[in-house]
């Protein structure tokens, strides 16, 4: 008898542990944040008011959000070495990459240093999701011979965001969009990027660490990489009445279509209902529904094609173009969102900690003799 337990390949269906953080009813299409649906967050909530919840499990009165909104926003400055480090690396690094490597760096810097206590992990995570938007623009601006602008303590997570990257307040339904989706990318369960947070987290490594790999994770293409080559590909076929050959031709080459398919949801997304939305209103506002015009014709056609619906990204990607960010920053904004949700589950390992260890089946050569060198 064979009893050698099965290989599921990229550990489709394994259960790896239990949380708290977030449910994901994939039969229902539900997504929830500590129990709270994320059409009620994105509705009633903000980012800040759910990074709450996320790291403290719960959600806060008036009095504890304004204290946790004035210590985010306090931390938002970056230091002068780390500025002087994003000056000197090359023009073309990828800002992921720039992401990683400044991560790192404030990980030197971080007052609390090496301290795993919750308490210090707790001030940590304040100012590394206060920091991450700061060095995300300035590295563009930076990059594009612009002068990087402040943060502004006043504004809200996503009006600073755009404030810094564009020097000016933004019309409050821009920064609107922009919270709302940053509600939507901050947590999802056992993710790649989450799960190799895990993984760092579970040898008892710090923080920063665990974030820096994730970061790496995130990066790819089949994972939060996807955002920015939607927008490549909604610029390719720049037309609706293209969509249609476009996209067969793609599924008839093999090609994957980026934004759509996901290893959990088969049906629907539940993301994707409030972030298509949005994108439609936006473009109506701005009197260019062009975007959310090719998106749909795509989304029919992949629908019918392959079965399959569009995942968060999809729609982001339009959502984003529409506030005239910039692509290559799509994919950092997703971190500035999903650092929150990393953090939660890095703070759930630590505190019920089991090092992840995995097994492979062995597919390899057999014993062999070993011939010297001069032998072969
Ligand atoms: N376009 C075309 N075909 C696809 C797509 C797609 N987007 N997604 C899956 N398929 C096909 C595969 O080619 C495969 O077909 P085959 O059986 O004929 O070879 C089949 O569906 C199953 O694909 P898997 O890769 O095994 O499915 P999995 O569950 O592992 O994939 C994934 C999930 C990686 C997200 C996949 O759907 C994909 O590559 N999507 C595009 C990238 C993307 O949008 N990523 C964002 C994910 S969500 C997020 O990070 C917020």
């Amino acid at each position: 008898m064979n009893d050698k337990p099965k290989i599921a390949s990229g550990l489709e269906g394994v259960i790896a542990g239990r949380t708290s953080i977030c449910k994901i009813d994939e039969d229902q299409c539900e997504l929830f944040y500590g129990g709270y649906s994320i059409d009620d967050l994105a509705l009633n909530s903000n980012f800040e008011e759910v990074t709450y919840l996320l790291l403290n499990g719960d959600l806060p009165d008036k009095k504890v959000l304004e204290d946790f909104c004035n210590k985010l926003s306090a931390e938002r400055e970056i230091p002068v070495e780390l500025i002087n480090i994003i000056k000197e690396l090359p023009r073309e690094t990828d800002p992921m990459d720039v992401l990683k490597i400044t991560v790192g760096i404030l990980h030197t810097s971080d007052p609390d240093g090496t301290s795993n206590t919750d308490d210090a992990n707790m001030r940590k995570a304040i100012r590394l999701i206060a920091k991450i938007p700061t060095i995300i623009t300035y590295d563009y601006r930076i990059t594009n011979d612009l002068e990087p602008v402040e943060p502004n303590a006043r504004l809200s997570f996503a009006s600073n965001f755009l404030c810094m990257l564009n020097g000016e307040e933004p019309e409050s339904y821009k920064s609107d969009v922009l919270d709302k989706s940053l509600i939507l990318y901050a947590e999802h369960g056992l993710n790649a990027s989450t799960f190799t947070a895990r993984v760092v987290a579970s040898t008892l490594s710090d923080l920063h660490s665990a974030v820096m790999a994730a970061i790496g994770a995130l990066k790819g293409p089949l994972h939060g990489g996807a955002n920015e080559r939607v927008m490549e590909m909604l610029l390719e076929i720049g037309d609706v009445e293209k969509a249609e050959p476009w996209i067969k031709k793609a599924l008839s080459e093999k090609k994957r279509i980026m934004g759509f398919g996901h290893r959990v949801y088969k049906k629907q997304d539940p993301r994707n209902p409030i972030i298509k939305g949005l994108v439609k209103e936006l473009g109506e506002r701005l009197g260019n529904n062009r975007w959310f015009e090719i998106s749909q014709k795509v989304e029919d056609i992949v629908t019918a094609e392959k079965g399959l619906h569009p995942n968060l990204d999809f729609y982001s990607s339009s959502a984003y173009y529409l506030l005239g960010i910039p692509i290559p920053l799509y994919t950092p904004i997703f971190v500035a969102s999903r650092v929150t949700g990393w953090i939660a589950h890095v703070t759930e390992q630590y505190n019920d900690n089991r090092l992840i260890r995995p097994r492979s089946e062995y597919v390899g050569h057999e014993r062999r003799k070993y011939i010297p060198l001069e032998d072969r």
